[in-house]
């Protein structure tokens, strides 16, 4: 089946039942505004946008930090889907990739799209983890992890292996440091570069206000 809007539909309905109520800000709702996000960044780019809004609906469902590590769960989940739902194969295969390129792997890594679609598809998820929303996720994955919030005592580490990034056990504060803030340079398109700023400078503000609460300053 070539274009489908139904197939968009039904992806859509597919990943927010799977995804509907996780804890750990990769449910539904980030999806949604990923979503949102590769629309609205698509609209001033010259893709292919049934493959940005298949491979953004799809990104996240099966994460690796949720599979032991495993960064083959995920393609592997969407290529089983959009086959049972006749998607063109060279249509999945891009999608895969997509989705299997996408993650942060840390500081000191690359993590380089072969496609616009890919860049688009990456710009928007990276959105979603900067700003408000980015901080909001942040510690609530740290919740979920049992992490501390914060410890003055354990340095921040620019992780350059995929397999030291994972590894990592450090508070939610160092997280920052090891991604959030690298990432407004890290954008491949105009429209996310912009929206990236004010998003950025927001952390940049809730840090400081952070370390003068926990001196007692403020
Ligand atoms: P990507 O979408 O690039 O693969 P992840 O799924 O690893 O990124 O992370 C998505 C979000 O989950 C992060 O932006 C952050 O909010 C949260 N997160 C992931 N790893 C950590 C961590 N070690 N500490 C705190 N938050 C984390
Ligand atoms: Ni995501």
């Amino acid at each position: 089946m070539p274009y489908s809007n139904e197939t968009i539909a039904a992806t859509a309905a597919y990943v927010q039942e799977l995804l509907t109520g996780e804890g750990s800000g990769h449910d539904w709702w980030h999806i949604y505004r990923v979503w949102n996000n590769a629309k609205h960044i698509a609209a001033h780019e010259d893709v292919d946008l049934y493959i940005v809004e298949l491979a953004a609906l799809l990104h996240d469902i099966g994460d690796h930090k949720f599979h032991n590590g495993d960064d083959t769960v995920g393609p592997r989940m969407a290529r089983e889907w959009l086959t049972k739902h006749e998607v063109n194969p060279e249509h999945i295969t891009h999608i895969c990739e997509i989705i299997k390129d996408l993650s942060y792997k840390g500081a000191g890594t690359s993590s380089a799209m072969k496609s616009l679609e890919g860049c688009v598809v990456q710009d928007a998820d990276r959105l979603d983890a900067i700003g408000a929303i980015g901080i909001a996720r942040t510690f609530a994955y740290g919740g979920h992890k049992n992490r501390e919030l914060y410890n003055p005592t354990i340095p921040t580490q620019l992780h350059d292996s995929f397999e030291a990034y994972k590894a990592s056990t450090a508070p939610t504060i160092n997280h920052f440091y090891e991604k959030l803030l690298l990432l407004k340079d890290r954008m491949h398109t105009k429209t996310a570069n912009q929206l990236a700023e004010e998003r950025h400078a927001y952390m940049e503000n809730f840090l400081k206000q952070f370390y003068a609460e926990w001196e007692g300053l403020k």
